[in-house]
């Protein structure tokens, strides 16, 4: 079975991001290529890291007019091996979903997972009807909403934090993916985080697969952070 925990490298510095995916190979599922280390070292950065053999999450959040956002999806597509997830923004709405899911549908060979960001964990209530939402939508309201959406445009799932991953379940079915970053072992600090879980309570709650960056990368021992984590995950059988 695929280990469910994804690290998070978050950075720009592409021997770093090398070093760290080797040091978790042994326990990732995944690991995470975001903007930081893909602006800085484009195709060429991407194809170092996902050539280690761990499957790649790349998460560069598209958010575009459909044939922007498709174009954009099959110009990714030229890289290898392809991603295993690859991610747009629901907000980018059923058009732009629709035409990522064609673009992806159309590739010969393996495509990746196609999943859709809903509401940033990055927002509050306050934040939220800022941008123009109706201030009496409430954010679990809208993330729902938005998962939904995504599954009938053909979407494999979304992003989302922890404490929304078993609504999504119930909402999109059992085999629609929840991908959920806000994890933290219970040793660990919370730092700019807010809706959080452990990753065992994570599991329990819905999550397919746990993005994990600081509590593995910022350990002193990161290969040694991430046995533990899938240790506690074995343990409790989740
Ligand atoms: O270090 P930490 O475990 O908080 O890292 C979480 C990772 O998940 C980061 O790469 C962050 O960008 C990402 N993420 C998030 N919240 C979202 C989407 C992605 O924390 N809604």
């Amino acid at each position: 079975m695929t280990s469910p925990i994804c690290v998070a490298l978050d950075t720009p510095d592409l021997d770093r991001a090398l070093t760290l995916t080797a040091a978790v190979s042994g326990h990732a599922g995944y690991v995470k290529i975001g903007m930081e280390l893909f602006y800085a070292h484009g195709h060429a950065g991407y194809e170092a890291v996902a050539r280690a053999g761990v499957p790649v999450f790349l998460d560069l959040k598209l958010h575009d007019i459909p044939n922007t956002v498709a174009q954009g999806l099959t110009s990714l597509m030229t890289m290898a091996p392809r991603p295993a997830i690859i991610n747009i923004h629901a907000g980018a709405g059923a058009p732009t979903m629709q035409a990522a899911r064609a673009a992806i549908d159309a590739l010969d060979g393996d495509k990746p997972k196609l999943i859709a960001l809903t509401v940033l964990t990055s927002l509050a209530a306050d934040d939220i009807s800022e941008i123009g939402y109706d201030p009496a939508l409430e954010t679990r309201q809208l993330v729902i909403q938005q998962a939904e959406l995504a599954k009938a445009c053909g979407l494999d799932g979304v992003v989302c934090s922890p404490l929304e991953a078993r609504a999504i379940k119930q909402a999109c079915g059992a085999n629609f993916l929840t991908v959920v970053p806000g994890i933290r072992p219970a040793s660990a600090d919370v730092q700019d985080q807010k809706r959080i879980a452990t990753p065992v309570d994570a599991r329990r709650n819905g999550a397919d697969v746990l993005v994990i960056g600081r509590a593995i990368t910022g350990a002193n021992d990161p290969a040694a952070a991430i046995a533990e984590i899938a240790e506690d995950l074995k343990e409790a059988c989740v």
